[in-house]
Parts: C-alpha cells; structure tokens; sequence
C-alpha cells in the first residue's frame, strides 16, 4: 500500500490576462493565456491517524499560509475524499506543502498547492480520478486551479477554470522579481472595478495573435504581444513597481510585466546572458530575483513511498 507520495507544484503566469466587466456572480470573465513555469512548491501527503498540515518556506515569507483546514490544499483533499467515498479515518493525511513561490505573489502559488494536493492524494489513495472529474473539482476550488493541473501553455475562459491547450513551440526565458510584500488578488480586482467604472468594458477576447506567435516559438514577436488588464490596478495600489519594470526594460527585457495580479514582476529575456544582466539590474536596485523557464507540465507526482 503506498504510504506517502509527493507532487510538484509549479507556479503559473499569465502571458495574457484580458478581464471583462464583473459578472453577476462576483467574479470577472476573463480571456487568458496562462503559462505554467519551473518554478516549484511541493506537496507530500502520507497516510495519518489524523490530519495535519505543515507549511514550509524555502526561502519565501510563508507567516500569511493559513497551517489548517482552511488552506486550499487541505480542502483540496477533503474535497477529494469525498468524492472518491472515502471515509474519515482512510482519508487522514499529514500534508507538507514546501514553498518556493511567493506567497500572495500574483503567481497562483496556493491554487498550485491544491492541484497538487489533488493528484498527489488520487495517487496515495489509488482513486485514479478521470482527469475530467479531477478537472470539476478544480474549478470548485479556484478559478486558475484547473490549468494548474493541465500545466504547459493554455488559453482560459470564463472566470478562468475553462481551459484549453495552446500548442506551443519555444522556451521562454523569465526573470521574476519579487518587490516584497504581496496583494490581495479580489483586493486588486476592486480596484480595477473602481478605475474603469467610468468606462464601458467590453467582455474580452483571446488575443489570436499572440496564440499564433506562440505556435510559431517566436519569442520576440510573444514579447510583444503580452498584456495583462490587471497591471494598471496593480500600479495603482503599489506604484513603486512601475520602478522596477523601469529597470528590466531599461536593462533590456523583451518584455516587462506584472504578474496576474502582482506585485511580482515578469521580465522576458532573449538569452542565458540577458538573465543574468536583468538579474543583476534588478538586485542592484534592491529587487529581490528568481528565474525560470515556461513552459513545464502541470501539478504531478515525483515520488512515491
Ligand atoms: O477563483 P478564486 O477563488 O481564486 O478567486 C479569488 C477571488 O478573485 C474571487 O473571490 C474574486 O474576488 C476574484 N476573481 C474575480 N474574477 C475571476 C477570478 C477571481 O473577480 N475570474
């Protein structure tokens, strides 16, 4: 009987996040492009006499992760459960979720540890969940936990959880700088609302073009057609990231953005070398910096005890 399995959890960007008006039922309709990058929490479930969850930071400020039920893997995990008839005592679990994504960061790192949770708690209890069902309880628990699941590069609709593949060519090469502190995403939502309400917001479409270049591999064509609605929100609230995405377009991005709903930045480099010059900028700026490459495949199990 398997006693302990772990899965990787890798965060998410948007490549394009195009938000309509709000809909009646709270949340904003969206027309995304999401890219899921190498950039990791794990997730390790193994079988308990009752559950627990622990929360590490490697090298991330983890004080704001709720360490009890209320923590989107956990529910993940009693969601599962009872979906699969298990009873109590069959699903307790100790949960370990190690974090290197940043913490309220605009790059999906808690809705990662929950499709995390999902396919490493399916495998510990040998459920084997058909990946559409695995996919519903997603979307029960996140808008952008489906394509955490799915991974590689996808386009999403509706409020985010209809996801489909985009067939993809190239790597992409990302600086992400981490300003400190984190936003509240439905925080940075409200705040869209309040600067458009003066305007009428047409409901978004999926950029064609971009989806085209991204076929294609061509990195400088992706570069310039990334876009993200939420950034001048994001701006809004937290102004000095303006500074920063200053600095990586003045060291040569190909791209500089926030990160769905910030205040972690994107920077797109052509090149190994152009990492490491952004890398330096931005430190020497006192920006905080990690990198990763897109696009890596979805939550998944690494081991298995
Ligand atoms: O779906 P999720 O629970 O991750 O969303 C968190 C919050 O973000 C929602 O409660 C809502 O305020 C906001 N949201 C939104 N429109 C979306 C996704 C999220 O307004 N498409």
């Amino acid at each position: 009987m398997t006693r302990e399995v772990t899965a990787a959890a890798p965060a998410k960007i948007n490549l394009y996040l195009g938000v309509g008006p709000v809909r009646p039922d709270g949340f904003h309709g969206l027309a995304t492009v999401y890219q899921a990058i190498g950039l990791y929490d794990d997730v390790t479930v193994s079988r308990a006499a009752t559950s627990s969850v622990t929360v590490e930071g490697l090298g991330v400020e983890v004080s704001g992760v709720p360490a009890d039920e209320t923590n989107l893997a956990v529910r993940a995990a009693v969601l599962l459960a009872g979906h699969g008839g298990l009873d109590p005592a069959e699903a307790a679990v100790a949960m370990t979720i190690r974090k290197r994504i940043p913490v309220a960061g605009g790059m999906a790192g808690g809705s990662t540890d929950a499709a995390a949770a999902l396919v490493a708690c399916d495998a510990l209890w040998g459920l084997r969940t058909p990946p559409d069902e695995l996919a519903a309880l997603a979307a029960r628990l996140g808008s952008d936990v489906p394509f955490c699941l799915v991974g590689g590069t996808a386009v999403g609709t509706g409020r985010g959880e209809v996801v489909n593949p985009v067939a993809g060519m190239g790597t992409y090469r990302w600086v992400v700088a981490l300003p400190g502190g984190g936003l509240s995403t439905p925080g940075v939502y409200a705040e869209l609302d309040r600067l458009r309400a003066d305007l009428a917001t047409p409901e978004p479409e999926l950029p064609d073009d971009l989806i085209a270049a991204l076929g294609e591999g061509d990195v400088e064509q992706v570069a310039d057609l990334l876009a993200n609605d939420m950034e001048t929100a994001a701006l809004s609230l937290r102004p000095e990231l303006g500074e920063v995405l200053a600095v990586g377009r003045e060291a040569g991005a190909l791209a500089a953005m926030v990160s769905g709903s910030g205040p972690t930045c994107l920077f797109l480099a052509a090149d190994d070398d152009q990492v490491a010059r952004l890398r330096a900028r931005l430190e020497d700026a006192g920006t905080a910096t990690l990198t990763a490459t897109g696009p890596v495949p979805g939550a998944h199990v690494t081991s298995t005890l």
